[in-house]
This record gives structure tokens, sequence and C-alpha cells, in this order.
């Protein structure tokens, strides 16, 4: 069966002296209990490798926000998939709207991020998700499945089966504005049921799909109480410990 999966995305949040005190401070929280989801928390890249060492990454698993498209090389700046595997981390978020939106990453940007997040091991938690304009148009199902179709729909059935995807529509990123349980529980349906289309019913029932945007304490457990609603990547709430363990708990 497919897993429930928790996963904070701190964002470009917290010094590294802030960001280690969150993790071992959720560290702690979580000893000696046994979460009904796998944990994971997104850290800025310059804190993957000391929040991996610092706490038990069997029981938190530890992802970067992004990587590099490129293997190695002269990528001024950049960060390789290879480079991420090599601090504990294992997974990485690809494909989040503020990554496509500020940093202009294409579906062709992503098959590469995708491909070399794989290739050197890592979970990619890919991300798709309409903006306002387009579920006021009431076409977000096509979007949607055109963002999954251009980048992660190209895997071979092996591939995919190793991915997990998020669904997070823009309108409700950061604003406090949750898309409703009913909307929620309908993308990741029909999500499933694309990937159902195109890999398969035994692929589509074991891939986790998680919600995001403005999910919370609140909130998470009416979410998550969806058939189709296998967690959450969660943005603000993820930058408090007693937040977070409460979406945990909402499982
Ligand atoms: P939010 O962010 O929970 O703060 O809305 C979610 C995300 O962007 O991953």
């Amino acid at each position: 069966m497919r897993k429930n999966i928790v996963a904070g995305n701190w964002k470009m949040n917290k010094t590294l002296q802030e960001g280690l005190a969150l993790a071992t401070e959720l560290d702690e929280a979580l000893k000696g209990t046994t979460p009904n989801c796998d944990v994971v928390i997104g850290t800025p890249f310059i804190h993957l490798a000391s929040v991996a060492a610092a706490i038990d990454t069997t029981k938190i698993g530890v992802a970067a926000q992004n990587c590099a498209d490129k293997e190695s090389g002269a990528y001024t700046g950049e960060i390789s998939a290879a480079m991420v595997k090599s601090t504990g981390a294992a997974y990485v978020i690809l494909g989040h709207s503020e990554r496509r939106e500020y940093y202009h990453e294409t579906s062709e940007i992503l098959n590469s991020k995708v491909a070399l997040a794989l290739a050197n091991g890592l979970t990619p938690i890919y991300c798709c998700g309409e903006a306002l304009d387009i579920r006021n148009a009431n076409t977000q199902n096509a979007f949607v499945q055109t963002q999954l179709e251009e980048t992660v729909f190209n895997l071979s059935t092996e591939d995919f089966k190793k991915i997990v995807i998020a669904y997070e529509p823009i309108w409700a990123i950061g604003t406090g504005v949750t898309a409703s349980t009913e909307q929620a529980q309908e993308m990741l349906a029909f999500i499933r049921s694309i990937i159902a289309a195109k890999f398969g019913k035994d692929v589509a029932d074991s891939t986790s799909i998680l919600y995001g945007g403005s999910c919370n304490a609140k909130n998470a457990p009416e979410l998550f109480a969806q058939p189709d609603i296998d967690g959450g990547l969660i943005g603000g709430a993820s930058l408090k410990v007693a937040d977070f363990k409460a979406i945990i708990d909402a499982f």
C-alpha cells in the first residue's frame, strides 16, 4: 500500500542555527512515538548535512527543495543531485510553483532534474498545481494533466513508482486559503485516475499523492481522512514544531 507522508517545506527560512534547533526539536518531539506517516523536512541546501547528522534520519527524512538540472561542472552556484544525496538527504522537492514562477523552471528543465534525482537515489516530491485564473476558468484538471504529461508521465513505470506527487494549487499557497476538502480530494482522485490510465491501477494505488497549500493543524484531519489524500506538503506550518507535530498527528 502507499505511504502517508507529511513533508515540511521550510522554503527560504531559518539560519543554519535556527534550522538545526527546529530539526532537533522535532526529533525530540518524535522520540518514543511511532507516527502513522513518514515525516520529511525540506530544508535549505546549506542546512542539509548538519540537519541530517543531528537527527534520526530513519524517522525524519531530509529533503532538498531543489537540485540542478546538470550533473556537474561549470555551473556556478548550482547544487547537484549527487551533492544533495551526499549530505544524507533522501528526498528532493522538484517543480514547486515558486521555482516554476520565479526561476522559470520549464518542463524540460524539470525532466532533467527528476532524471538526475532518480539517478542519484533521491525520491522526488514532484509538485503540480494551477493558478487562480485557471481554477476560475474550471480548466484545472487539463492544466495539471499537461504538467504531468510533459514531465513525470514520461518516466518508465519503474521510475514513476519511485516518485511522490504533491498537488499544490497556487492560490492556496501561503495565502491562508486552503482548497476545500472536496476540491483537494477531487483533484487528487483525478490525478490518481490519470496515473492509472498511464501506468496501470496498481501503480496508481501505490503512488503517494500529497496536498499542499495552507494545510495546518486545524484542516489536516479532514484533508487526511479523504481516500486519495496521502498527506501534505506543508510550508508555513512546518516552521513551528507544535504545528507540524499536530499535522503529523492528524494521521
Ligand atoms: P503553505 O506552503 O503551507 O505555506 O501554503 C505550502 C508549499 O508551498 O509547499
